[in-house]
């Protein structure tokens, strides 16, 4: 049996999770590679008391990795954009294959890399970059090979739906969540990225890229995250047979395509409504298999780890092979990724949930009837709870059918500017992921 060589770059959550999955499992993984696969080197810049390295050549130097001769496969597990960008050109430039995790690096430099290995006959493979342990990449790229992809909604960031539902099952703060998140290793190291959607912004441009062969860039993705999210309106939206989740949404229109993240009311009969925790679920919604769901763990140790072997075996069974036959990165070559016009978030059609607190009096709702209708836009329900008669204010809630959003950004302008309503109006866009 032929032995390859891998490095590993990062002994974090994910880098100690892949050295002891290729450890704990090396009876099963060889045969699946057909060849041996030797842990050459480790860089790291401090040890992880979670994996054991005793018997390995450890490297306070990443770059060691990536420049030394011996090495087939550099694994880059540091995470960032700038070193990891440099270490992954350095590696390819040396001649190595790439394994990586890394979402943001691909979302950002993806064309650069996969050009540079491209031109050079080598391969980048980056399962983990998205949704975890559940094989998303593949599923999509190959999978779903003979389909051409309408749209797709994932929930793609845990640490957000673990948030989320913990908040809403137990009434969990939210500063108390995202710490044990933080503890369980789910979140980035700047939990920013996890929390104001930055992170499922990147995995959605990775996904819409496979889907679309559009190129990889995160410049013109609407994101939002959950930190404005108020509990009443995940409470009126139980009520109103909705459950709301962090959704990344690319579709396409004869418009465009369009590329959004932000916390959205989906039916709770819709299957997405009910991935909880840390779990991600992406539907993906195409002309030929029609619409389907791929759902499993999005973050932790050990699911990423089984995404990043799963590269591992790829591209040590194809090393050795004609670089034709590889499946591109993309899923075409880069020169067949083409851009198009990417839609304005006021360009998108959906429909709304909309919340205000207007003064409890006749014809004030008339009113904000009549702007809405004004705008062409039309009521799917509206609830107004009867309020202690010392209120002088009630919460009204509106679900809209599907309208431009520009329109109702204008209806919402004119509601907040009525005496009679208090403070700015909340919506939250709502999809039914029917068709
Ligand atoms: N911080 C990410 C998440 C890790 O919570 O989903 C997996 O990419």
């Amino acid at each position: 049996m032929k032995s390859v060589h891998i490095g590993i770059c990062g002994l974090g959550t994910v880098g100690s999770g892949t050295l002891n999955l290729l450890q704990r499992n090396a009876q099963l993984i060889n045969p699946r590679a057909n060849c041996e696969i030797i842990v050459s080197q480790v860089g790291a810049r401090r040890d992880n008391p979670n994996c054991d390295t005793s018997s390995l050549q450890v490297s306070r130097d990443i770059f060691d990795v990536a420049k030394n001769p011996e090495i087939d496969i550099v694994v880059e597990l540091i995470g960032g954009t700038t070193v990891a960008r440099d270490l992954v050109m350095t590696a390819l430039e040396n001649g190595k294959h790439v394994v990586t995790a890394n979402k943001a690096l691909i979302a950002e430099h993806g064309m650069e890399i996969f050009a540079t290995a491209e031109q050079r006959n080598l391969m980048v493979a980056y399962e983990a970059a998205v949704a975890g342990g559940i094989p998303i990449i593949k599923g999509l790229r190959e999978g779903l090979a003979g389909n051409r992809v309408n749209w797709l909604a994932g929930i793609i960031n845990g640490t957000t739906n673990f948030i989320l539902s913990e908040m809403d099952s137990k009434g969990r703060e939210f500063a108390d969540v995202l710490s044990e998140a933080q503890q369980k290793g789910y979140a980035e190291a700047d939990p920013t990225f996890d929390v104001e959607g930055i992170d499922a912004a990147h995995k959605l441009v990775i996904l819409a890229s496979l889907a679309f062969a559009i190129p990889l860039d995160t410049q013109p993705v609407f994101t939002d995250g959950i930190t404005q999210l108020h509990p009443q309106d995940v409470a009126y939206a139980r009520e109103l047979g909705y459950a709301v989740k962090h959704l990344g949404i690319a579709r396409r229109t004869d418009e465009g395509v369009e590329l959004r993240v932000h916390p959205t009311l989906v039916p709770q009969s819709c299957l997405i409504a009910e991935v909880d925790g840390v779990l991600n679920g992406v539907m993906v919604s195409a002309d030929a298999v029609g619409t389907t769901m791929f759902y499993g763990p999005g973050a932790g140790a050990a699911p990423t780890a089984s995404s990043v072997v799963a590269d591992i075996i790829d591209v040590a069974r194809a090393m050795h092979s004609d670089p034709q036959s590889w499946v591109p990165a993309l899923g075409v070559p880069t020169a067949a990724i083409k851009p198009c016009r990417i839609l304005d978030i006021q360009e998108i059609e959906t429909s709304f949930y909309m919340r205000f607190s207007a003064l409890d009096k006749p014809g004030v709702l008339s009113n904000i009837t009549r702007i809405m209708a004004d705008a062409s836009i039309s009521i799917e329900a509206i609830i107004q709870r009867e309020q202690p008669a010392t209120e002088e204010y009630v919460n009204v809630i509106i679900l809209t059918s599907v309208t431009r959003e520009s329109a109702l950004d204008a209806a919402v302008e004119r509601i907040e500017a009525l005496d009679t309503v208090r403070d700015s109006v909340t919506f939250i866009r709502v999809e039914h992921l029917d068709q």
